[in-house]
């Protein structure tokens, strides 16, 4: 699709089914074998609506109350809101973690909630001041951000919000979190013997490589780092003050999500004159501004991650810090990978603490590949045991940021594999178990990973000309609820960004993946292939948000996303939006419905295969694109044990369709 509109184009432009409910779809078993494309949003300008410009006046001689803004904060949080803030509350603690002052400064931000302020009645004809995403009734009248009635000074999570829609809420807040793995802060010291095991144990997991086979590796278990493990030098360490670091890295250390630090991670050129800007709210201003960070646009740019990023930086006990240096040749060679590996304990390493108390942990990660540089990241999270034995529920609570300099080329591969290997065969009706086998429902709902949250926000900015960023995140985990939100922003012209994701879902899990990718230089490219698997009784959303602004004329983006159900039992929501404020633009787009192609299934079963096995084929094929493009150091073949493809396969094997179902072989997709 190609959009050609004229600058003063206000119009709000809905393709595909009207109203907001047409691009959230709930798709169920009637959509079984329709292959259309998805309904669309595409918004162009975003401006005040009518209603907005209807103020109210105030009048001689009465006499207005102005209201207790405190009161009304408090009046407006329901019984849960406040069990949200009270759990949040618990997280944050007392204790900052190794990051010194700039964990004060975010405990400073989270320590103060946003002022409620009385209505700005600036005369309409004045842009500058214009506030248009506030609706007021009365003079005096609270203004009500799109968010503020929290206790804290950064959007908590909520129930009814819409970055929030479709996950598990109640479940992660009704889950206390409130410990600490023991010796956060230190490194772990272990015996031979110890280190032995556990890097064998890492092996079979598949969060090992060899020295001859990375140019690093930063391993952490319980979030402690674990020297004796690792494999250090320039390009990987681990840091655990803030004393000897650079005023660059203690900037990027000091960012929230975007949306929530007005500073842009590069100033960006607005016009011909070279004149620039560096402030985020500044964006496509006056009539498609971002606005304050208290607004929505700012809330839909961090999608959720900026209050648990302020978490991390105040609590992190070590952060992986990996530094590819400017590099001048021209040609250079593929780097061998970067590892960096997270495991969990099952007891999360809190094995005093109160029985049935939860641990939290704060894995931080900073990657910074400098001018001309080529580097390739790998993060891999798994387990270290059964997560049977001695559970104790988790929080995971990652972030990571990457910074892309000029003519740098930077791989990343997200890789989630922790908390256990979910029970397939929910799904199935009671006439279907056979007889004296364990009722796989019964067995998911015991799952003690079913108690784990795994969260992750991964913020990608593109700082310099030329730079390149491919991503690719694995969502393979077991845990009860698990969130990856990524955010790029392309701050340079010719800059390219591709981004890969994969989601499974299955059992009774509930998993969401988020996407915001952010067009503000002109000439910038992305690519973004996204797609989900979700079975037995589990759900899966993913929202894939695109903007491009004023600033980013000659942009050229595609995103497809496209989604597998395995079981009638299953749901997914896919939103993907489309925000473009500026008028030369190239933007495809598509979320295909189809079944795992029949045309396919009965070439295979020509060959002679069964149709099980063809569909098992087919099935892999669909996660295989995506796998493919991880670091081909971590993939292994197909048929040898290890290997992250061999582990993708066990996966979707334990996901395939039992009794009644998997006779019919029917599946589908969206
Ligand atoms: C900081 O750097 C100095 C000089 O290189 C060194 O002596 C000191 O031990 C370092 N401090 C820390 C905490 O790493
Ligand atoms: C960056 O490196 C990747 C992987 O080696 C390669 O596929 C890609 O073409 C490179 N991108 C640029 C812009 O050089």
């Amino acid at each position: 699709m190609r959009l050609s509109l004229p600058n003063s184009s206000l119009a709000l432009l809905l393709l595909g089914s009207s109203g907001v409910d047409g691009f959230s779809s709930s798709i169920s078993s009637s959509w079984a074998t329709r292959r259309a494309t998805s309904p669309l949003f595409v918004s162009i300008g975003l401006g005040p609506d009518e209603e907005t410009k209807e103020r109210s006046e105030m009048v001689a001689g009465v006499d207005y109350e102005i209201p207790n803004h405190e009161e009304y904060r408090l009046s407006q949080r329901s019984k849960f809101d406040e069990q949200c803030d009270v759990w949040y509350g618990q997280l944050l603690g007392e204790d900052n973690g190794v990051l010194g002052p700039l964990a004060v400064e975010a405990r400073k931000i989270l320590n103060t909630p946003v002022p409620l302020e009385n209505e700005i009645r600036a005369p309409v004809e004045n842009k500058e001041e214009y506030t248009p995403y506030v609706t007021t009734r009365l003079p005096w009248t609270p203004i009500t951000p799109a968010f503020g009635v929290e206790e804290y000074g950064l959007p908590i999570p909520r129930r009814n919000a819409e970055t929030w829609r479709h996950f598990d809420v109640v479940g992660m807040v009704e889950q206390d979190y409130s410990t600490i793995p023991d010796g956060t802060g230190s490194p772990l010291e272990l015996s031979e013997d110890e280190v032995t095991d556990i890097a064998d144990k890492l092996k079979e997991k598949g969060g090992w490589l060899d020295d001859d086979s990375c140019s690093g590796r930063l391993v952490y278990i319980d979030g402690r780092f674990a020297p004796q493990l690792s494999m250090t030098n320039d390009v990987a360490q681990s840091l655990d003050s803030t004393t000897n670091l650079s005023d660059e890295v203690k900037t990027y250390l000091a960012r929230l999500t975007d949306g929530f630090t007005d500073e842009l991670a590069a100033p960006v050129v607005i016009n011909d004159e070279g004149d620039t800007w560096s402030s985020y709210k500044k964006l496509s201003g006056p009539d498609h501004c971002i606005g304050e960070a208290t607004s929505q646009f700012a809330i839909n740019s961090q999608q959720g991650t900026a209050c648990f990023a302020a978490l991390n930086t105040a609590r992190t006990g070590a952060v992986a810090y990996v530094h590819a240096a400017a590099n001048q040749d021209e040609e250079i060679d593929v780097p061998k990978p970067v590892l960096i590996v997270n495991a969990v304990t099952s007891s999360g390493s809190a094995g005093d603490a109160e029985e049935g108390k939860g641990v939290a942990f704060h894995p931080r990660t900073l990657v910074v590949a400098d001018e001309g540089s080529r580097l390739s990241v790998v993060q891999s999270c798994v387990d270290l045991d059964s997560t049977e034995e001695a559970h104790r529920p988790k929080l995971y609570n990652g972030y990571t940021q990457l910074f892309v300099k000029e003519n740098a080329n930077l791989t990343h591969s997200y890789l989630e594999e922790s908390g256990g290997i979910v029970t397939g065969g929910v799904e199935q009706n009671d006439d279907d178990i056979e007889e004296g086998m364990p009722n796989p429902r019964e067995v998911e709902s015991q799952r003690p990973a079913l108690k784990d949250t795994h969260l992750e926000a991964i913020d990608v900015h593109i700082v310099g000309k030329g730079g390149a960023y491919q991503g690719t995140m694995m969502g393979l985990g077991g845990s009860g609820r698990a969130r990856t939100a990524m955010s790029v922003t392309l701050l340079r012209p010719e800059t390219t960004a591709t981004i890969n994701g994969f989601a499974l879902s299955g059992g009774a899990q509930r998993t969401d993946m988020k996407t915001n990718i952010h067009h503000i230089a002109d000439d910038t490219v992305s690519r973004q292939v996204q797609k989900n698997m979700i079975g037995g009784r589990a759900t899966g959303a993913f929202r894939g948000r695109i903007r491009v602004e004023q600033s980013a004329q000659l942009t050229d983006s595609e995103q497809l996303s496209r989604t597998i159900l395995l079981s009638d039992r299953s749901r997914a929501w896919a939103v993907p939006s489309l925000e473009i404020i500026a008028d030369d633009v190239t933007c495809a787009h598509g979320a295909t419905v189809s079944d795992l192609s029949e045309e396919e299934l009965f070439y295979l079963r020509s060959r002679g295969l069964t149709t099980a096995i063809a569909r098992n084929l087919l099935m892999y094929a669909f996660a295989g694109d995506i796998s493919a493009c991880v670091d081909p150091t971590m993939l292994g073949a197909v048929d040898s044990q290890e290997g992250l493809q061999k582990r993708v396969i066990q996966r979707l094997e334990n996901l395939v369709p039992r009794g009644q179902r998997a006779i019919k072989g029917e599946y589908q997709s969206v």
